[in-house]
């Protein structure tokens, strides 16, 4: 195990050489998936051991794809970071991102998490907790407020223990300039001598922060637990890249792959915890997607309930596609949100509506024809399966036609988990990458991105010798630009 060239940690207890807990995405996806309250429980564990830490980390295997050399006590302000993120919404245009401020001896100085649109991100939330914990109330007003929302009177405190100081940050500090100030000018201007953050940030406007940073000074180190952050928020970071919401389709089927019985009822295929695990899935949605022809047969709320039936407190906006539209007196109408149609056929043109508005996550619930069609079109990030045991037969399949007409054109999927809720399974698969996919990861030129060599490595596509050794290696040291904004163009 080397250290990622370049990377420059002289600030910290020194460098050991560690290889993450989970030594492939594969694994690290199915155990995230199969043991939801593992990372949320084992991080203020490691956080709070960081001997232990490093010991648990050396004694795992080496892993080819992941192995490198971090700070142990980088590794757990990240895994305390991810942990953070959690608090804020899963829906929503914005990210979950969590922040760790560290002295330069890897003490913990302050955290933050971003709370969703509107609210100040991450970065600026651990500084304000970390000016509120030092400063006297009124603070040192010169650095830049970070939030969505439109600026306000206050900004963003700049306590003197910022100085020196390190950032761990779940997801590169935006480099937004508009009616909001950049996070990245933010941690400038509080004096922060390094930065750790996971992934990269796709987006076309708010990318860029660390080149802003390095350009400042500031020692910038990309892919800290890279893999981790790109499954917690794989579906923001997917609609960011596609420019289209995250889109997962759902059914529930007999053994036999029977969406409904012969006469066309479906309630219930499944149990009460299947259920559940839908509503759960709805709240942490922007939408929630019918064709006319479920609307019609079963004339469905689309609200995310608790099994009581109490509304849970985020509601997904409820879409009807379909030239019918929706009937007078349909159930959607009484929904919270005030539901949307598009009596269309034109799925690509839904979806980019929809992230238009700001939504970043479908969740299609429609019938055999609506699924079909967005599969057809190649417009689904993930499958949610629910199986039942029992049979049906009859002709009412889970899909229609595919257009699929011979084996070498099935659609390939991987597994991501396969869990039992109570009597039934839950399967859920996502789209096997081919060799021949165009990639929809946004590509920053000057940057050297683990996102972005990752992406492409999982892909397969045209890899050469030099980007795999790039895949293989996450943490990169970002280092200084010329023109630090010449790539900002895409
Ligand atoms: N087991 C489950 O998980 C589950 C879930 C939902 C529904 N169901 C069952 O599924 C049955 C309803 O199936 P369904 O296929 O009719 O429902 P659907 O897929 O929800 O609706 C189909 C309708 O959507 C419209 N549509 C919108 N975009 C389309 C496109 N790109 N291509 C074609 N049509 C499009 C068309 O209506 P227009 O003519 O208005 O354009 C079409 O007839 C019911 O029996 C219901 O109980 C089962």
């Amino acid at each position: 195990m080397t250290a990622a060239p370049g990377t420059d940690s002289s600030s910290l207890l020194g460098l050991a050489s560690v290889a993450p807990a989970v030594p492939s995405e594969v694994a690290t996806r199915s155990a995230l998936a199969s043991t939801p309250g593992l990372l949320a429980a084992t991080p203020g564990l490691l956080a709070a051991t960081p001997g232990l830490l490093a010991a648990t980390l050396s004694s795992t295997p080496p892993s080819a794809l992941s192995t490198e050399a971090v700070p142990p006590a980088i590794i757990a302000a990240m895994r305390r970071a991810i942990e953070l993120s959690q608090n804020g919404p899963a829906w929503g245009i914005n990210p979950q991102v969590g922040c760790v401020l560290l002295s330069p001896d890897g003490e913990t100085l302050a955290e933050g998490w971003h709370r969703g649109a509107g609210t100040p991100h991450a970065e600026v939330d651990a500084l304000t907790n970390l000016a509120a914990m030092t400063l006297p109330p009124a603070t040192d007003a010169s650095a830049s407020t970070c939030t969505d929302a439109a600026p306000a009177a206050s900004t963003t405190p700049t306590p003197a223990a910022a100085r020196g100081a390190i950032a761990v940050v779940t997801l590169e500090p935006c480099n937004h300039v508009g009616r909001t100030g950049p996070c990245s000018q933010a941690l400038i201007a509080a004096g922060i001598a390094e930065v750790y953050f996971a992934v990269s940030d796709p987006g076309a406007s708010s990318g860029g922060g660390a080149d802003t940073l390095a350009a400042a000074g500031v020692r910038v180190h990309s892919g800290v637990l890279a893999d981790e952050v790109e499954q917690s928020i794989h579906s923001w970071l997917t609609a960011t890249r596609t420019g289209r919401p995250f889109v997962t389709v759902k059914w529930a089927s007999s053994l036999d792959g029977r969406a409904a019985a012969a006469d066309g009822t479906s309630q219930w295929v499944t149990g009460s915890d299947a259920r559940a695990d839908v509503h759960a899935r709805r709240s942490r949605s922007d939408a929630i997607l019918v064709g006319t022809g479920t609307l019609a047969i079963d004339d469905p709320s689309l609200t995310a309930r608790t099994p009581e039936g109490t509304l849970l407190p985020h509601q997904p906006v409820a879409v009807v596609i379909g030239e019918r539209g929706i009937h007078p007196g349909a159930a959607v109408l009484d929904h919270p949100e005030p539901a949307l149609e598009f009596r269309t056929h034109d799925l690509p043109a839904v979806l980019d509506d929809l992230f238009a508005r700001g939504f970043r996550s479908a969740f299609v619930e429609g019938g055999p024809t609506l699924a079909s069609a967005l599969l057809a079109a190649g417009l689904v990030d993930e499958l949610v399966v629910y199986v039942a045991p029992l049979l049906l037969g009859g002709p009412r399949t889970a899909l229609t036609d595919l257009g699929i007409t011979s084996m070498v054109d099935a659609r390939q999927l991987d597994f991501v988990s396969v869990d039992l809720l109570g009597p039934d399974l839950r399967l859920v698969a996502r789209p096997r990458r081919r060799a021949t996919d165009v990639t929809t990861t946004t590509s920053r030129a000057v940057t050297d991105d683990h996102t972005d060599a990752s992406s492409r490595a999982a892909t397969g596509r045209g890899l050469g010798l030099g980007e795999a050794a790039a895949a293989t290696s996450p943490l990169t040291l970002v280092t200084p630009k010329e023109t630090p904004d010449v790539h900002r163009n895409h």
